[in-house]
C-alpha cells in the first residue's frame, strides 16, 4: 500500500486546490522520518494481535472509546485558547464534537460486535465516564496559546489522525467479521461513518498546514513535522512493546524493529 499517495489523495478529494504547501511539507517530513506505522510489519502486528490474542479486540474498542473522549476534551481546550484563526477554530470545534460522538460509537460497536466478551455493565460504566459533546463552551482568553503552539498542535493532530485512520483501516474488516450477522448492517454503518470523519480530520488539519506553508517558513514546518513524526514513532514503538510484553507470552516476534 502506498500510504503517502493514499493520504495525499484523501487530502486532494476534500480541497479545491492541490494543497502544494502541505504536499511539500508532508513529503519532505516523511522522507526524513518515515513513520513506523507505514511499515508492513506494523499492519502484520495488528493482524497478529487481532487474530491470536483472546480478548484483544474488545479491549481495543474500550480503549478507543476512552481515547476518543479524552481527545475531544483536549480539542475543546485548544479551541478555547485560540481567538485569532477562524478556520482553525471552526475545524477544532467540529473535530471535538466528532471525537465525542466517536467515543459513544465505539461503545455501541462493542455492544454490537462483542456483547459476550464484556462483564455485565462494563460498557455502561465506560459510557458513563465519557465526556459530553462540547456545547456552550467559552473561550479562555486569559490563557491563549501562541500561533507557534497552535501550528505545533495541528501538526501533531494531522499525524495522529493519519495513524488513527490507518488503525481503523486495519481493524474495520475484523470488527465486521466478528459481529453476529444480525448486527453487521449497523456495524458497517458505524465503521463507514468513523472512516469518513477520520478522513475529514486528516483533511482539515492538512488544509491548515497548507495555508501556513503557503505564507510562512515551509522548511521550518517540515522540520517540525519531521520532529513530531519521530516523537510518534517512539510512542508507537513503546506502545507495541508494551502490547508484546502484556499479551505476547514470548510468542510475538519483534515486528517493529528494522
Ligand atoms: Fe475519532
Ligand atoms: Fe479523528
Amino acid at each position: 500500500m502506498d500510504h503517502v499517495a493514499e493520504i495525499l489523495s484523501v487530502v486532494a478529494e476534500s480541497t479545491d486546490n492541490d494543497s502544494p504547501g502541505y504536499v511539500d511539507v508532508f513529503r519532505n517530513a516523511i522522507r526524513r522520518t518515515p513513520p513506523v506505522f507505514f511499515r508492513q510489519k506494523y499492519a502484520d502486528f495488528f493482524w497478529q494481535c487481532a487474530t491470536s490474542i483472546r480478548g484483544w479486540l474488545p479491549r481495543v474498542v474500550v480503549a478507543c472509546a476512552t481515547t476518543e473522549s479524552s481527545g475531544s476534551r483536549a480539542l475543546a481546550d485548544i479551541w478555547s485558547r485560540v481567538d485569532y484563526n477562524k478556520d482553525a477554530e471552526a475545524g477544532l470545534l467540529e473535530h471535538a464534537k466528532d471525537e465525542s460522538r466517536h467515543a459513544r460509537m465505539f461503545v455501541e460497536l462493542g455492544r454490537l460486535a462483542f456483547a459476550k466478551a464484556y462483564d455485565a455493565n462494563v460498557l455502561d460504566a465506560v459510557e458513563e465516564c465519557l465526556s459530553r459533546s462540547p456545547k456552550n463552551i467559552n473561550k479562555n482568553t486569559s490563557c491563549l496559546i501562541s500561533e507557534e503552539t497552535l501550528i505545533d498542535y495541528v501538526v501533531q493532530l494531522n499525524i495522529v489522525e493519519i495513524r488513527t485512520r490507518l488503525h481503523l483501516h486495519f481493524l474495520a474488516p475484523v470488527y465486521y467479521a466478528c459481529a453476529p450477522p444480525n448486527a453487521r448492517i449497523k456495524v458497517e454503518s458505524i465503521l463507514r461513518s468513523l472512516a469518513r470523519d477520520e478522513a475529514s480530520h486528516v483533511s482539515y488539519t492538512a488544509g491548515l498546514i497548507d495555508s501556513w506553508a503557503q505564507t510562512g517558513d515551509r522548511k521550518k514546518l517540515a522540520e517540525l513535522y519531521s520532529l513530531r513524526l519521530s516523537d510518534y514513532n517512539e510512542h508507537t514503538i513503546a506502545h507495541c512493546d508494551k502490547a508484546i510484553h502484556d499479551y505476547g507470552q514470548g510468542l510475538l516476534p519483534d515486528l517493529i524493529g528494522d
